[in-house]
């Protein structure tokens, strides 16, 4: 298996281009599955992730054509008939393949969907999207290890979600879009990835209004068509991962081609810890000042902390000058993280949700394993901090979500390379 070696120490100084966004490009490419005309999507980024979804849309009737620079050419494809499940070898690979369950029950009528499963970081339930579902006239049979959904007459409906999740919110407009009559989401998340979809959709002849506030309306139409015309917005997630590459080893990082709004709440937290930020409409510019000051988090839905940032800010809290505390809200087990920055040197304790991290530790590279794709992202931050060699195992997780990471981090001065193996 592929490692990642990094000999620490080294300030980071320089610009970086942020990649498109993952979790904006997954919806968006799976919801093209509710349409047969052409669409041509841009900034799409190369990952793991994206590769796995592409085959994904292949196994579902899509012909797929790519170019090296991120832009990807869907179209139907006339000699293959579209398959009434989805196995669990497809599924299994990735958490949003189940969001293939809301365009392909509004389009097709049944389908049948392996089980996505836990993961890493925590059981992760789909009760959210099966209860919208079901809100719709959806009837849905769990057995076996598979969702069977019937939409017989899905039809638009008020929903009222317990919680905002990102991935029913996505699921729902998806059945939504097609179904007879208005959907009315509360409690919807409002992440900018939602309004990115909704934007696409909207591209295609959909009717989905107030995407990124808490009520989002979807008015069913009969039948969508394509676009040419449809770029990814920016990783707000590698945005916030540069800039706290560009903290933790007290450098000057430029990040650009981002949307600094989108990462409003890590800017001000950047900022209580000391850290000098030049914004300008695309890009934000990092410097270290002074010492770096101790500064809790609790993650939330946007525009909360994400919680897609909570293991790099530990790393950053590892080399503060004193004691911070990281409260996860949004995940049940997203610390496995914390025992790993262990091994690095740093000092903290874990209970219940909460991590303490007492902060001035010197640290000093080791070996360490990556148990998700945020995790491992916190451990090269902390790698790069760290006096010495690191060696990161288990990288494929990093490859399901930062394009290009060593060649990213080399350009800002890092002393890092993969070792295949
Ligand atoms: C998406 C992101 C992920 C991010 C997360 C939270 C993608 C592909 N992934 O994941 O990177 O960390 O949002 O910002 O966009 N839950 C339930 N029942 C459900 C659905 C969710 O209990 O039916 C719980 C989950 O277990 C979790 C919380 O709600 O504890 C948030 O999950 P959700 O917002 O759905 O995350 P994802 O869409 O899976």
């Amino acid at each position: 298996m592929d490692k990642i070696i990094i000999e620490g120490g080294s300030k980071l100084s320089g610009s970086v281009e942020i990649s498109g966004s993952k979790n904006a490009a997954l919806p968006i490419l799976i919801s093209t599955l509710l349409t047969d005309e052409k669409c041509v999507i841009r900034n799409v980024p190369q990952l793991k992730d994206i590769e796995t979804t592409i085959l994904l849309l292949e196994y579902f009737g899509k012909k797929i054509v790519k170019d090296n620079f991120g832009k990807i050419i869907i179209t139907r494809n006339k000699r293959r008939k579209v398959p009434k499940e989805a196995p669990y070898d497809l599924v299994k690979r990735m958490r949003a393949s189940f969001w293939v369950a809301g365009p392909l029950m509004a389009r097709y009528g049944k389908i049948k969907i392996a089980l996505p499963g836990g993961c890493a970081i925590g059981i992760r339930p789909i009760d959210i999207h099966l209860s919208g579902f079901e809100k719709m006239g959806a009837n849905i049979e769990v057995k076996e290890g598979f969702v069977h959904l019937d939409r017989r007459q899905l039809k638009g409906a008020v929903i009222n979600f317990r919680f905002p999740s990102v991935g029913a919110t996505e699921n729902i407009i998806l059945a939504a879009t097609l179904a007879k009559g208005k959907t009315v989401i509360k409690n919807a998340a409002r992440e900018p990835e939602i309004i990115d979809l909704a934007n696409f959709l909207n591209k295609l002849g959909a009717k989905i209004e107030n995407a990124g506030q808490k009520t989002i309306t979807i008015t069913g139409v009969k039948k969508l068509g394509g676009t040419l015309n449809h770029s990814v917005i920016p990783d707000r997630i590698e945005a916030g991962t540069y800039l706290i590459a560009g903290a933790i080893t007290r450098g000057e990082v430029k990040v650009n081609k981002c949307i600094p709004e989108h990462i409003d709440a890590l800017l001000k937290k950047l900022r209580l810890a000391g850290f000098k930020l030049e914004q300008n409409s695309n890009s934000v510019k990092i410097s270290h000042i002074c010492k770096i000051k101790p500064v809790n988090i609790i993650t939330s839905p946007y525009p909360g902390f994400p919680t897609d940032l909570q293991a790099q800010w530990m790393a950053l809290m590892c080399v503060a000058q004193g004691k911070s505390e990281i409260k996860e809200e949004v995940f049940e087990n997203r610390f496995i993280h914390a025992a790993e920055l262990q091994r690095l040197g740093a000092k903290l304790s874990i209970k219940d949700n909460i991590v303490t991290v007492l902060g001035n530790s010197c640290l000093s590279g080791a070996p360490v394993m990556v148990s998700d794709l945020r995790a491992g992202a916190a451990l090269v931050l902390a790698g790069l901090a760290a006096k010495g060699k690191t060696t990161v195992n288990r990288i494929y997780h990093l490859d399901r979500g930062y394009e290009n990471l060593e060649k990213k981090l080399v350009q800002l001065g890092a002393n890092i390379y993969r070792k295949i193996s």
